[in-house]
C-alpha cells in the first residue's frame, strides 16, 4: 500500500473518465442519464444515493483511515446521526465519554433518548470504568481522544478489547488527531468518525463529516441508511474536503510544531494554572498517546489561575488569534468552550470548568502566534 501522503492526492482519484482531468472534478449533478431502463453507468442513478464526487472523497477517507468503506455527510452531526440510527434501537443502550464535543452529547442526550435510547457517561480515560457502564442492552461504545475540550486520552486498544468482549461497537470520533496522527481502527475500533469541518477540510471554509468502518456489511447497512436519511455531502462541499485531504500531512505537520511553541509558552507562564496537552510527559494520558498517535495535534487547552473572567479577558484580547467556535483551520482560533462550544453541556456530567480557554493553533508564522498570545495574557 501506498505512503500516506500518496494515498491523500491519489486515492478516489484517478484522472476523470473522460477527460482525463487530473483533479477530480465537482460532479454538478442531481440525476444521471440511464442507457435504457436499468442501464446504469457506473452506478449512479441519483446524487443522495452516489455521486463521484462524494465517492471520490470517500474512498480516499477509507484509504486514509485503513477501512473498507467511507461515507460523507453533509456535516459531523449528520455522520454521527446516521450511525445511531443505523446501529441503535429502542431499548438499546450507549456509553458515551464524560468530556466529549457538546454536540455529540447534546444528539444521544436529547434526540436519541427521546427515541428510547439510554446512556451512561463514562470517563474516556478509565477503560475499567467504561467496562463498568456497559450494560447487557449496551450496542455501543462512544469515544473521543483526544477529547474536546479537555484532551483527555482514551486507550482505543483497550477500549476495544471492552467491545469485543461485550460484543458492542467501538466508535472513535477522530476528528482532533485525523488519520495522519492516528489510525483508530488498526488499533480495533470498529467505526471512526470525523467532523471533516475541521482539519480533514482544513481551510474553515466547509462543513462535513464522515464515517469509515472496517466491516463491509456494517459499511453496506450505513450506506443504506446515508441514502434513506438523505444528509449527504453535496458535491462542492465533498470536493473541498477532497481539497484538504490532500494537504492534511504537511498541515498537521506544522499545526504540531506550532502547537509544541505555543505549550512552551503557556507551560512558563505565571497566570495559566494548568496547560492541557497530550504531547506533555505530565499529562495523564501521555504514555497512552505516544503509543497510539505518531504527533499531538494542534488543539491546546489552558486554565487561568485566576478564573472565569480571566479566561473570558484572554479571549477576548486576542487579535491573530480569531475569537471563535470551530478549529483545525489554518488560521488560529481561541474561544471560552464553557460559555461558547460546550454551553449546551452546563450543568451536566460534561460542563466543563470555567477558567478553560481552547486554542486551536493554526499555521501562521509561529513568532506572530506566540506574540499574540503573550500580550492576550497580559
Ligand atoms: C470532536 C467533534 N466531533 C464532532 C463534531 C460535529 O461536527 P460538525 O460541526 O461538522 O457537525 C465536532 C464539531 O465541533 C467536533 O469538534
Amino acid at each position: 500500500m501506498h505512503g500516506f501522503e500518496t494515498r491523500a492526492i491519489h486515492a478516489g482519484q484517478d484522472p476523470d473518465p473522460t477527460t482525463g482531468a487530473v483533479i477530480t472534478p465537482i460532479y454538478a449533478t442531481s440525476t444521471y442519464a440511464q442507457d435504457g431502463v436499468g442501464g446504469l453507468r457506473e452506478g449512479y442513478e441519483y446524487s443522495r444515493t452516489a455521486n463521484p464526487t462524494r465517492t471520490a472523497l470517500e474512498e480516499c477517507i477509507a484509504a486514509l483511515e485503513g477501512g473498507v468503506r467511507g461515507l460523507a455527510f453533509a456535516s459531523g452531526m449528520a455522520a454521527e446521526d446516521t450511525l445511531l440510527r443505523t446501529v441503535l434501537n429502542p431499548g438499546d443502550h450507549v456509553v458515551i465519554p464524560n468530556d466529549a464535543y457538546g454536540g455529540t452529547f447534546r444528539l444521544v442526550s436529547k434526540v436519541a433518548e427521546r427515541w428510547g435510547v439510554s446512556w451512561t457517561a463514562a470517563p474516556v480515560t478509565d477503560v475499567a470504568a467504561v467496562r463498568a457502564a456497559v450494560r447487557p442492552e449496551t450496542k455501543l461504545i462512544w469515544v473521543e481522544t483526544p477529547t474536546n475540550p479537555l484532551l483527555s486520552v482514551a486507550d482505543i486498544t483497550g477500549l476495544a478489547a471492552v467491545a469485543r468482549d461485550a460484543g458492542v461497537l467501538l466508535v472513535v470520533d477522530n476528528t482532533f488527531a485525523t488519520p495522519y496522527l492516528q489510525q483508530p481502527l488498526a488499533l480495533g475500533a470498529d467505526v471512526v468518525v470525523h467532523s471533516t469541518t475541521k482539519y480533514c477540510g482544513g481551510h474553515s471554509d466547509v462543513v462535513g463529516g464522515v464515517l469509515v468502518v472496517s466491516d463491509a456489511a456494517l459499511g453496506d447497512e450505513l450506506a443504506y441508511h446515508q441514502n434513506a436519511i438523505g444528509a449527504v455531502a453535496g458535491p462542492f462541499d465533498a470536493w473541498l474536503v477532497l481539497r484538504g485531504l490532500k494537504t492534511l500531512a504537511v498541515r498537521m505537520d506544522r499545526h504540531c510544531d506550532n502547537a509544541e511553541r505555543v505549550v512552551e509558552l503557556l507551560e512558563r507562564h505565571p497566570r495559566v494554572s494548568q496547560v492541557l496537552y497530550p504531547g506533555l510527559p505530565g499529562h495523564p494520558g501521555h504514555d497512552v498517546a505516544v503509543k497510539q498517535m505518531s504527533r499531538f495535534g494542534g488543539m491546546v487547552s489552558f486554565r487561568m489561575a485566576e478564573g472565569e473572567q480571566a479566561a473570558v479577558d484572554v479571549c477576548n484580547r486576542a487579535k491573530l488569534f480569531t475569537l471563535g467556535e470551530s478549529l483545525g483551520g489554518i488560521e488560529s482560533l481561541i474561544e471560552h468552550p464553557g460559555r461558547m462550544t460546550h454551553a449546551s453541556a452546563a450543568g451536566s456530567a460534561l460542563e466543563v470548568p470555567g477558567d478553560l480557554v481552547r486554542l486551536s493553533v493554526g499555521i501562521e508564522t509561529v513568532e506572530d502566534i506566540l506574540a499574540d498570545l503573550g500580550q492576550a495574557l497580559g
